[in-house]
């Protein structure tokens, strides 16, 4: 792995202070991958929660690793737990992964699937909004829903067309499925936080400016 640079710089090329980040879901696929790159290569210090720790116990155990001290686990269920609000005070920046996004789950526990894409996150959005935090929360092409081409008759000769399978951001309408099928409750949900971040209106002067 590398190690840090001391001298990374913004895109003006200003040096970047080191920050303290907040991230849910750290334990998760995105967030640990995330954390080893923040340690390996950055100077930045991560406050990492989430219900289980399996996939970054390797950055979190030795004592003698470089980044020591700049990581630090708290088991935390963002659904009943005190002491979100005030680690999110801590930190400069708060970026959400935590949410059920397993395919086989969005049949199986839509409501489970729906508290935690919406219901879940709303929390964390009030609080950045309250402490005016920079939040970055992850979404996924999935809020497209199908593309048109799937969605044409099969006889129709518009299925040839490229253009009609190109999904572009803020430009192609949302195609779901019907209420019946289960399997769009993540779509919908990652939805509906993502239309709550957009209209700003949640607080006022609050930041929400990033989503990936
Ligand atoms: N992995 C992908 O290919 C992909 C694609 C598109 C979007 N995304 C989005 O990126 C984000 C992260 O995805 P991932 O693949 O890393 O998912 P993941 O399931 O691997 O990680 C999510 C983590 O969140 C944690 N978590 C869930 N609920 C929690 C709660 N209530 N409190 C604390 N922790 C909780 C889980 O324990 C898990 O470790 C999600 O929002 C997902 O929708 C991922």
């Amino acid at each position: 792995m590398a190690t840090p640079s001391s001298t990374r710089l913004d895109l003006d090329g200003n040096p970047i202070k080191p920050l303290t980040i907040c991230m849910i879901g750290a334990g998760g696929f995105i967030g640990s991958h995330l954390c080893e790159k923040l340690m390996s290569e950055t100077a930045h210090k991560v406050l990492a929660f989430d219900v289980y720790n399996d996939k970054i116990k390797h950055l979190l155990e030795l004592e003698t690793l470089p980044w020591n001290g700049r990581i630090q686990f708290h088991r935390l269920n963002i659904k009943r737990d005190s002491r979100l609000e005030g680690l999110i005070k801590m930190a400069d920046l708060v970026i959400n992964l935590a949410a059920i996004c397993t395919p086989a789950d969005y049949n199986t526990r839509p409501l489970d699937t729906i508290y935690s894409n919406f219901i879940d996150a709303l929390p964390v959005v009030k609080y950045c909004s309250e402490t005016n935090k920079r939040l970055i929360h992850f979404y996924t092409c999935e809020v497209y829903g199908k593309t048109i081409g799937s969605f044409l008759p099969k006889d129709s000769p518009l299925r040839q067309d490229p253009a009609y399978y190109v999904l572009k951001d803020d430009v192609s309408p949302c195609i779901f499925g019907s209420i019946e099928k289960q399997r769009w409750s993540y779509a919908c949900a990652k939805q509906l936080i993502e239309r709550l971040l957009k209209s700003g209106k949640v607080q006022q002067e609050s930041l929400w400016d990033s989503r990936i």
